[in-house]
């Protein structure tokens, strides 16, 4: 048998929806699909307002520029994460400035914010990983505190609640992907939520060459096409329908695996829930123990071998020859070892919609063989 890590489903009326952008010819972004979507979106998450973009990281890109952060202001976010969150800092002239991530959640550790805080903190990026949210209460606390702003970067996150609140309506400004892998897809695509009139027009100027509202082809100045198509957010009003379905079985699947695999040794699996919220799973991931005599890479090959697909986890920022090689995070120097340890021995198993029970329990299966060959 072969296991895909991820096949979407698109059985709803995804088709449908399509061909009415190819009946009306409203392919482009200016087609009515982008509206419903937006508002749709908005509406779940308890947001006033949403602007779509063609992916999840020009979404933070436009999110980082739509605040307008000082240049030079420093911004703290985990080192565990994706780099477009680190991309978008920098692009906008600010400097990333990194925590480790909790041993059991690999989300940031919200308790290393405040010695990182200095007169230049404008801002901390609160990412949510793998199906778990950030601990928002005390970082809510933190930013109230200090008065700095919070960029909620929820791409792996819709339908994912805090203490019942979505994740995406945490943010001054937040952010999503629609990459396939997500629970609601557009293909390609992203969407930034928030509840300001000036910020949503600065989104939305940006995505749009900046064109200026009295003139079109005049622009004060320099924006991006960072535009979702019409046929992108067909797709997306399509997937929103179906969310609660979806969320619904990203958590059979979750469960199905935590029973699966309970118990077999040198997994740390994910936690199914914390004091705040239960597990959606967005993607089953594992971290080999230390006692595991080899690390995510070569038991991924060995899945490999066996027909499952697997994807390693990120890889820290501190780490990246880009940016030090810019000298950032000392050149190298600093470290964050809880996010290295995760990034070598982490990895996740398939988790898309389409998985079969059968699926499943062969990946399970298969896992557990390479436990055994290495006793
Ligand atoms: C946490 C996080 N942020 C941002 C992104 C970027 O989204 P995209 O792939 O749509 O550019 C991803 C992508 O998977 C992500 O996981």
């Amino acid at each position: 048998m072969n296991v895909s890590v991820n096949e979407p489903d698109l059985l709803g009326n995804e088709k449908k929806y399509l061909c009415e952008c190819i009946d009306t010819g409203w392919i482009s972004s200016e087609g009515p699909f982008i509206e419903r979507f937006e508002k749709g979106v908005a509406e779940f998450c308890g947001r006033r307002y949403g602007a779509a973009v063609c992916n999840g990281s020009v979404a933070l890109d436009a999110a980082m520029l739509a605040l307008g952060l000082e240049k030079g202001s420093e911004v703290i976010m985990p080192s565990f994460t994706i780099i477009s969150c680190a991309a978008a800092i920098v692009r906008a002239d600010c400097i990333p400035v990194l925590v480790d991530s909790e041993a059991l959640t690999w989300n940031m550790d919200v308790e290393q914010i405040e010695s990182k805080i200095t007169p230049k903190t404008k801002a901390v990026m609160a990412v949510h990983l793998y199906g778990l949210p950030v601990d928002m209460e005390p970082l809510l606390k933190i930013a109230r505190k200090y008065n700095i702003l919070i960029i909620e970067d929820a791409a792996e996150a819709i339908g994912l609640t805090y203490d019942g609140k979505h994740c995406g309506s945490f943010g001054d400004i937040s952010c999503f992907s629609f990459y396939p892998n997500k629970h609601v897809t557009t293909g390609e695509g992203g969407m930034i939520l928030c509840d300001s009139d000036e910020l949503r027009d600065r989104c939305r100027a940006l995505r749009n060459l900046c064109f200026v509202p009295e003139r079109r082809f005049v622009h004060r100045e320099l924006g991006y096409n960072f535009r979702m198509s019409n046929i992108q957010a067909a797709l997306g009003v399509a997937q929103l329908e179906k969310i609660d379905v979806t969320l619904k079985k990203k958590r059979y699947i979750g469960a199905r695996y935590q029973e699966l695999l309970s118990g077999v040794k040198g997994l740390q699996l994910p936690l199914s829930k914390t004091d705040h919220a239960d597990n959606l799973y967005w993607v089953f991931g594992i971290v080999l123990d230390d006692d595991v005599p080899i690390d995510a890479r070569e038991f991924q090959k060995r899945l490999q071998k066996r027909g499952v697909g697997t994807r390693p986890f990120f890889w820290p920022m501190h780490e990246q020859p880009v940016f030090q090689e810019r000298g950032m995070f000392g050149g190298g120097g600093e470290h964050y070892p809880v996010a290295e340890s995760i990034a070598r021995r982490g990895f996740y198993i398939p988790s898309g919609l389409a998985l079969t029970d059968e699926q499943m329990e062969y990946v399970a299966d298969q896992v557990k063989a390479v436990v055994e060959e290495l006793s």
